[in-house]
């Protein structure tokens, strides 16, 4: 089996107009509830409903990795970005929760992430990285991410709720 190059190397920090921006897997250290105030400030859709009881569910099962600014003085450290990586370890990997603070997009932090995310170890020997977007497709277009029907296979989804109303959870 063709073994991959993976780091789990953070990436140099990115220089953009309100400083420099630093990049870290902060999956044991951060505190959920900043995580909430950050997605709740960006008006992140998808997490509209997220509890906090649901974020650290989610950060036991999965890698989060994020860009700060860098501190200044007393004040910075501000959390400006994430991506979230999950996987099987085996066939596929997903990210998820990719965002970036309005007042810094454009400045390459998605991308850096995405990067890191795409050959951090966690990873594992995948065979192939998935996700879902409305709308932020030309981004991953980039790193070779193809509309998922242009494959011979279907992509297929229940909710919980579905299966709960079937009797079978
Ligand atoms: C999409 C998003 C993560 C991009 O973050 P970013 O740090 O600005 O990304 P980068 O600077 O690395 O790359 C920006 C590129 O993403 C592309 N892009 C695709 N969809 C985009 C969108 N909805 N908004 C902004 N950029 C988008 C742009 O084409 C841009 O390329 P350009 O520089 O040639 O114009 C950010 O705008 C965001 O958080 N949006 C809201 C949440 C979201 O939709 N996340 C994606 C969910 S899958």
């Amino acid at each position: 089996m063709a073994l991959s190059m993976t780091s789990d190397r953070a990436p140099e920090p990115l220089a953009t107009p309100l400083g420099r921006v630093a990049f870290a897997d902060e999956t044991w250290t951060i505190d959920p509830r900043e995580l909430q105030t950050f997605f709740q400030a960006e008006e992140v859709f998808w997490t509209a409903d997220r509890t906090l009881e649901q974020w650290r569910r989610l950060l036991a099962g999965s890698r989060l990795l994020t860009a700060r600014l860098e501190p200044e003085g007393a004040r910075g450290g501000r959390l400006v970005a994430t991506t979230r990586l999950w996987s099987d370890g085996a066939y596929e990997a997903k990210l998820y929760d990719v965002v970036t603070a309005k007042d810094l997009a454009g400045h390459g932090i998605a991308s850096t992430l995405v990067t890191w995310a795409l050959r951090h170890p966690a990873g594992g020997e995948v065979q192939r990285f998935v996700l879902e977007t409305r709308d932020a497709n030309r981004l991953y277009e980039r790193f070779g991410f193809q509309d998922a029907e242009a494959h011979a296979t279907i992509h297929m989804r229940v909710t919980a709720a579905e299966l709960r109303a079937r009797g079978i959870r």
